[in-house]
């Protein structure tokens, strides 16, 4: 069965070969505060703080069957993909709290706007467009209005269940996820979305991913993550972090370019540094990496131009800057950055829109192709 067969009416009363169906779309996201360890199921070890890419996303569609026999089938891009094995566990883990699930089997069909291993997370887009589907399965199936801020929530928090960064992608503009002082309705379950008095500056946020190298990750994050539990500065990384998210939440309201650049940058350094003084420990940067790294912060210097630079578990290169100094630095890149870039790549992306509401998501539904 193509995409175009797909039946396109969403409906938890069908029954026989009737297909119940739900599309969405979702970002990733990219954390300027790393959630790096994790306690109990899927809780983080300490409050992260994202925002979510406007051109990097997935597109997923859920297809719900009563007939056949085989519980998951899962298309990536068109072509039946063992990432399904993670899909089927990632149900089985829910099905405490979506009583359905084992009602039906599905047939998920994904495709990701950007290609593998480029420095940006794939799983928080996955996770985050699923979890989508199936909350609003989910609130179809029991009568509630998808548009109410709680479908937000649990939404968040189904995709928290499938990789914790997820949890961040299902809302606009920037995020916070994990129990911290500052906000009294943040939580271990779920982000909440940072919608109210982020200053303009930060709408115009800019990344240029810089890819170092796109081979296979060398660490998974659930590797990575378990790292934590046994690490020397697991404490000290706790108290950082939370004081990273207070510090960068100041910078977000007040427009403070630098406060932002410095915390950014000593929290990718030291989601590094946990790495490479854990046991066993990963060195994930390469002699190309470093050398962006210096650039960027001398170019910064020299230039005065707010520059700084993010990383995630691996070697590619985040280069965040802002819509004024759009020329400058695409100049900058072409003239000086490209030539430690594998293959000169480097992919162009920026912060998704705020949205005028609260209650809006950063996920949007797709029609049908
Ligand atoms: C370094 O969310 O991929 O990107 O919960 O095991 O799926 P799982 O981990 P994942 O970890 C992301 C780690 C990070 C930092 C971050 O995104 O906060």
């Amino acid at each position: 069965m193509g995409r175009s067969d797909i039946k396109t009416s969403i409906t938890m009363t069908g029954t026989g070969k009737h297909a119940h169906l739900s599309q969405w779309k979702c970002p990733s996201n990219i954390a300027l505060v790393k959630y790096w360890g994790k306690r109990d199921f899927q809780k983080p070890m300490n409050p992260s703080l994202s925002f979510v890419l406007q051109n990097a996303f997935t597109e997923t569609s859920v297809e719900l069957h009563k007939d056949g026999n085989r519980k998951v089938e899962y298309f990536f891009e068109g072509v039946d993909s063992p990432f399904g094995e993670r899909i089927e566990t990632y149900l089985n883990h829910i099905s405490g709290q979506i009583h359905w699930i084992n009602k039906y089997n599905f047939r998920i069909y994904s495709h990701n706007s950007f290609p593998h291993s480029a420095g940006i997370a794939s799983s928080a887009s996955s996770f985050g467009a699923m979890a989508l589907c199936l909350t609003e399965l989910d609130f179809i199936h029991s009568g509630k209005e998808t548009h109410h801020p709680e479908f937000w929530q649990k939404a968040s928090e189904l995709a928290r269940m499938g990789s914790g960064s997820a949890c961040r992608s299902v809302y606009p503009g920037f995020s916070v996820w994990g129990k911290n002082q500052l906000f009294e309705s943040s939580s271990d379950e779920f982000a909440m979305p940072l919608t109210e008095g982020v200053h303009p500056v930060f709408s115009g946020l800019r990344d240029a991913i810089l890819m170092v190298d796109s081979g296979a990750k060398k660490v998974s994050s659930s590797v990575g993550h378990r790292l934590m539990d046994e690490h020397h500065y697991q404490r000290s990384r706790i108290a950082q972090a939370h004081e990273n998210v207070n510090e960068l939440y100041l910078a977000l309201l007040t427009g403070d370019q630098e406060k932002f650049i410095s915390i950014v940058e000593n929290e990718a350094l030291s989601l590094h540094a946990m790495m490479m003084t854990s046991n066993p420990s990963f060195l994930l940067l390469k002699p190309n990496s470093l050398e962006l790294l210096n650039r960027i912060q001398h170019f910064r210097e020299k230039a005065k131009i707010p520059v700084c630079f993010t990383i995630d578990a691996g070697p590619n290169i985040h280069l965040l800057y802002f819509q004024e100094n759009e020329p400058d630095v695409k100049a900058f890149i072409e003239r000086e950055l490209l030539t430690f870039c594998e293959n000169g790549k480097w992919i162009d992306d920026r912060i998704n829109s705020l949205p005028p509401s609260p209650s809006e998501g950063g996920g949007e539904k797709i029609g049908i192709r």
